[in-house]
């Protein structure tokens, strides 16, 4: 499998929308208007990071889009370009979000993933998330229930995931 080219993470621009539109609708069976995007770009508690390709920065690869609330982080979409995945930049964007979460003293993390989703679940388990508790037939369209997800980031867990950094 080929190596991911250098990569860089950084906040969204308009001018990513196309990119992460491509993304959006090859991820999701209910994916995120533009609308969804620009309003989340104007909302004080939100961050969305965009991964792009550091020799060509109009190719979007990956982005993560999160909340920042009292003190946690809540992670409402994180998707990879189909072409890039299985190469560690699922893994990346989300500990960029939670580096970022750290900073402004952020202690939980939650998320909702579909029951049926093992790859974005095995992720998250990977990285110390683990289940809380499921809501039935949360995805209305597919009448399919979500998995809540917690991570505590604790001083182990922020040695073990964060320590290498410099942040
Ligand atoms: C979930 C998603 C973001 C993962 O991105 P990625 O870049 O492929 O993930 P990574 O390469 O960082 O994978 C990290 C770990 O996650 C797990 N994982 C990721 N994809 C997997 C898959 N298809 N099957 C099984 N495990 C998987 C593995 O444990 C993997 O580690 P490994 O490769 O060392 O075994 C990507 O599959 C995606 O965009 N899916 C569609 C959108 C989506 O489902 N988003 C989550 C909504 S809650």
């Amino acid at each position: 499998m080929k190596d991911l080219p250098p990569i860089q993470i950084s906040p969204m621009r308009k001018e990513d929308l196309p990119g992460i539109m491509e993304i959006e609708r090859a991820s999701h069976l209910d994916p995120w208007g533009e609308a969804f995007f620009l309003e989340e770009m104007e909302r004080p508690q939100s961050r969305v990071l965009v991964a792009r390709n550091d020799a060509k920065p109009r190719q979007v690869m990956g982005y993560i889009c999160f909340w920042l609330v009292a003190d946690e982080i809540q992670i409402f979409n994180v998707a990879v370009h189909p072409a890039c995945r299985r190469r560690g930049l699922g893994r990346r964007l989300l500990l960029e979000a939670l580096k970022t979460a750290c900073r402004a003293q952020a202690r939980t993390a939650l998320l909702e993933v579909r029951k049926s989703n093992q790859a974005a679940q095995r992720l998250y388990i990977r990285l110390g998330f683990r289940p809380t508790g499921v809501r039935p037939d949360y995805y209305q369209g597919v009448r399919e229930p979500a998995v809540l997800m917690e991570l505590e980031m604790d001083r182990p867990w922020r040695t073990r995931w964060l320590a290498e950094e410099r942040w």
